[in-house]
């Protein structure tokens, strides 16, 4: 009997978002983590710059550098076999279109990445264009960036009125046309999000973005309550239920699929 998988692919992903079917997605930075990941069916595993706060310990994600974000990418890509793996574009890797194409092939020929993130709104469409000219697919990122961490003074919620959210509905279009193959959405009130993910063809993964996007994403040891400090809203423990680390994850693409997570108390 053959033991072999089906993969999620891109194609997938687009099939779940029009079968209404909620895609769950969660970060690692290690072949341990992403093997849990794997098994209990996470579709998009993320290895987002997160980890230099979460491994690194810094304040911010600006300090994490490609070679980083490769290394951890080999690492997950060496335990998944059926996830689909985002590697993050950590902060200044993608200022140029022939930069960011010569940094994205790294996470994906070194790395092992599936499709590469990058955060910004419509001045980042011409870079997208360029690396999906490349046949690179790119994940767009709108709403709270943790890489303007300096600009913003802070993490908070983002586009709360009616002239930012105009702003970040034609970024998020923008960035489509221009051949993003997928958006995460952070930390923007629930109505928004809902609204972007209605009009775009792409899948939307939200993170604090309520729970009419077509999936969602966390920070795989916030939602173990392994982040030290205050917790913010849109983040669940699954742990202190479950008992175990497998049990968590598992909890949560079941919660993610019957969607029941995030619930009305996890968003703004
Ligand atoms: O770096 C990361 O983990 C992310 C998620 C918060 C979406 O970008």
């Amino acid at each position: 009997m053959s033991d072999a998988v089906a993969v999620v692919t891109l194609p997938e992903l687009l099939r779940m978002k029009q079968a209404r079917c909620k895609i769950a997605a969660l970060t690692a930075y290690d072949a341990s983590f992403a093997h849990i990941l794997d098994a209990a069916g996470v579709d998009v595993i993320l290895v987002g710059d997160s980890l230099g706060m979460v491994i690194q310990g810094h304040a911010h994600t600006l300090s994490v550098s490609l070679q980083d974000i490769v290394y951890h990418t080999q690492c997950v890509a060496r335990s998944v076999r059926r996830a689909l793996i985002v590697a993050d574009m950590p902060f200044m890797s993608y200022h140029t279109p022939v930069q960011a194409a010569e940094n994205a092939a790294l996470l994906i020929q070194q790395g092992g990445a599936h499709m590469v993130k990058l955060e910004g709104g419509r001045q980042r469409a011409d870079i997208v264009r360029f690396l999906s000219g490349q046949n690179i697919s790119v994940c767009a990122h709108l709403g709270l960036l943790p890489q303007s961490f300096h600009q913003l003074g802070g993490f908070s919620v983002q586009a709360r009125d009616e002239h930012a959210a105009r702003i970040l509905l034609e970024d998020a279009l923008v960035l489509q046309e221009a051949g993003a193959r997928m958006l995460v959405l952070e930390c923007i009130p629930a109505h928004l999000a809902a609204e972007v993910s209605a009009e775009l063809a792409i899948p939307i993964i939200g993170i604090g973005a309520g729970s009419d996007c077509d999936g969602q994403v966390l920070v795989t040891y916030d939602l173990l309550g392994l982040t030290q400090g205050r917790q913010p809203r849109f983040v669940k423990n699954f742990l202190a239920e479950a008992g175990s680390v497998s049990g968590a994850v598992d909890a949560y693409v079941r919660a993610v699929r019957e969607e029941r997570f995030p619930g009305v108390e996890h968003v703004f």
